[in-house]
């Protein structure tokens, strides 16, 4: 895929703001050209902003709204038995910036590494067009209650083909979908993933709603990820963190997709939160951490007994400081 220098060790000494007061001696940039190229450049000393643990010196890519599409999800819609919720998903070859500086070769669905957010309500009949642009063949594999002949391991669509995905939602909770043509290893590593929403007939009680997809980059192609994200982009979350209010519980649909590691994880500072695996029953564990192995996902419920800056990531230290944290900012 590459020829690219950049090892886990040299990023985890440079591109980390995490590290912050350590003099760095390296720092990952891509160059110019893009495409999976990356270079170290030594340097001595600390850079300027460099060390920032959050806000605008944070080395981290895209402006403060480009995520909110990943991160907000659409509204919750009353049950409706039968009401056709219709989505497009067109598959793409296209570079994205994972971290400062530096692109990944990514496959995509609608052009997002997670792809867009599905959301239906249970009962629903979900239909899901799928055209693929790219250049390999793909399909969308939907976790959750569907027939044989919807789950997108058989039916593959080759480049510049189509298919029509369709069937009831179900069941409520926070499900994902993926593509599954083989090698299912590149195909999900490449990026093309998403959340899948279905909420219960009964409504779940007003929050401020967001969707976290955890997920790892292999940028110089050596079968180990270089960077580590939610929805994307290395250390976004710090450089502007989730304005979210102490009055109101925080709903985060969250998922893994990160491929090579076993396992992901998420830890909040300061706070407990209720966590519901796959968010489709009652049960749920009071902790401020969870972690999940791919394909696994649940529903986070936070009520902030605090105002202030609580840090979030991956307790698997190495991921936090190769991009995968980031910041709540409670406010009254
Ligand atoms: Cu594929
Ligand atoms: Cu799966």
């Amino acid at each position: 895929m590459s020829n690219s220098r950049v090892t886990r060790k040299q990023l985890l000494l440079g591109a980390a703001p995490a590290v912050a007061a350590v003099p760095l001696g390296g720092y990952a940039v891509a160059s110019a050209a893009g495409a999976d190229r990356t270079a170290v450049h030594e340097h001595g000393d600390v850079r300027p902003g460099h060390a920032a643990m959050i806000g605008a010196d944070v080395p981290a890519p895209g402006g403060p709204h480009d995520l909110d599409g990943l991160l907000v999800p659409p509204p919750a819609l009353p049950h409706s038995p039968g009401r056709v919720r219709e989505y497009t998903l067109t598959a793409d070859d296209r570079e994205v910036e994972v971290a400062q500086g530096v692109t990944f070769a990514a496959w995509t669905y609608n052009g997002t590494v997670p792809g867009p957010i599905i959301r239906a309500t249970e009962d629903d009949l979900l239909r899901v067009h799928f055209v693929n642009g790219g250049a390999h063949p793909h399909t969308i594999h939907f976790h959750g209650i569907h027939p044989a002949d919807m789950d997108g391991v058989f039916e593959i669509v080759g480049p510049g083909e189509r298919f029509t995905y369709e069937f009831p939602a179900r069941p409520a909770g926070m499900q994902l979908y993926h593509c599954h043509a083989t090698p299912l290893k590149k195909h999900i590593h490449k990026g093309l993933y998403g959340a899948f929403v279905i909420d219960p007939k009964e409504p779940r009680k007003p929050a401020q709603e967001l969707v976290m997809v955890m997920n790892g980059f292999d940028t110089d192609g050596d079968g180990e990820n270089n960077f580590y994200t939610v929805n994307g982009k290395a250390f976004y979350y710090a450089k502007y963190p989730i304005r979210v209010r102490r009055s109101q519980t925080v709903r985060i649909y969250l998922a893994n997709l990160t491929e090579f590691d076993l396992i992901n994880s998420f830890h909040l500072h300061g706070e407990f939160f209720r966590y519901y695996p796959t968010g489709s029953t009652d049960h749920f564990e009071y902790t401020d951490t969870v972690m999940q192995c791919q394909g696994e996902r649940g529903i986070v419920e936070i009520d902030f007994h605090s105002t202030g800056t609580f840090m979030f990531h991956a307790h698997q230290s190495e991921f936090a400081e190769l991009g995968w944290m980031g910041f709540f900012d409670v406010v009254d």
